[in-house]
């Protein structure tokens, strides 16, 4: 069986940052950030109604990470492992071979990279940990800062759909979805090696 999110060792900690799979607790401090409107704009839910959000935080326990600076919980990355499509008979072969990744930063700690490191850490944790080969994104086209996040830590834009996702103020918005080959990551990986800077 490929490891999960469970069976690594946490927390994982970046330069600034500390990384853990997220536990109840956190359920109040992502709520802070996920109710407010700048930043339920991009995302699924317009959280209003903390118990609402208690509960349905304790159902994606197992694909949520937190991220922290000294304590403090400043975001929350999802992080699922899926099977691509694949056909029939080599189903098995494909189990568990793909991530999806998202990010949501509390807007009081957005322009210093702090999103960016963290998703960084996630895709060496997707490819390194997890062992995956073939790690998504998805935003609307109009969330400029989350595809720019995309390109920064080095994802690839493979498709802008028109119109294909119904935002809440009922216009239908264009979507992107960007993604990132294991053998990609690691070439960008030994490249940043050879270089003067850091990870991809
Ligand atoms: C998407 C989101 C996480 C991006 O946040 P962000 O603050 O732009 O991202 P980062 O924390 O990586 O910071 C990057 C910015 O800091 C700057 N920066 C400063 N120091 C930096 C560093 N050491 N490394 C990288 N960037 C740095 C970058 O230049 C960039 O600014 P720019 O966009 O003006 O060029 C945030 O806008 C958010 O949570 N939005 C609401 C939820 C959301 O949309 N989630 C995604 C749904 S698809």
């Amino acid at each position: 069986m490929p490891p999960t999110i469970a069976d690594l060792s946490w927390p994982v900690s970046t330069e600034r940052l500390s990384l853990r799979p997220a536990e109840p607790r956190d359920a109040l401090p992502t709520y802070a950030f996920r109710s407010r409107p700048d930043v339920s704009e991009w995302i699924t839910t317009h959280e209003t109604d903390p118990d609402a959000w208690e509960a349905r935080f304790a159902e994606r326990l197992t694909n949520t990470l937190v991220i922290e600076v000294d304590g403090k919980v400043i975001g929350d990355l999802f992080l699922q492992v899926q099977d691509p499509w694949s056909q029939t008979e080599v189903r098995a072969q494909a189990a568990g071979t793909l991530a999806e990744v998202g990010y949501v930063l509390d807007p009081t700690y957005n322009g210093q990279g702090y999103a960016t490191e963290a998703v960084r850490e996630v895709l060496r944790i997707c490819f390194e940990g997890l062992g995956v080969r073939r790690v998504i994104a998805q935003c609307f086209a109009a969330n400029e800062a989350s595809w720019r996040l995309m390109e920064r830590v080095g994802m690839r834009r493979e498709q802008h759909a028109r119109k294909d996702s119904l935002h809440r103020n009922g216009q239908w918005l264009d979507g992107m979805m960007y993604a990132l080959l294991d053998e990609e990551w690691r070439a960008a990986v030994r490249r940043s090696s050879r270089g003067a800077g850091g990870r991809p």
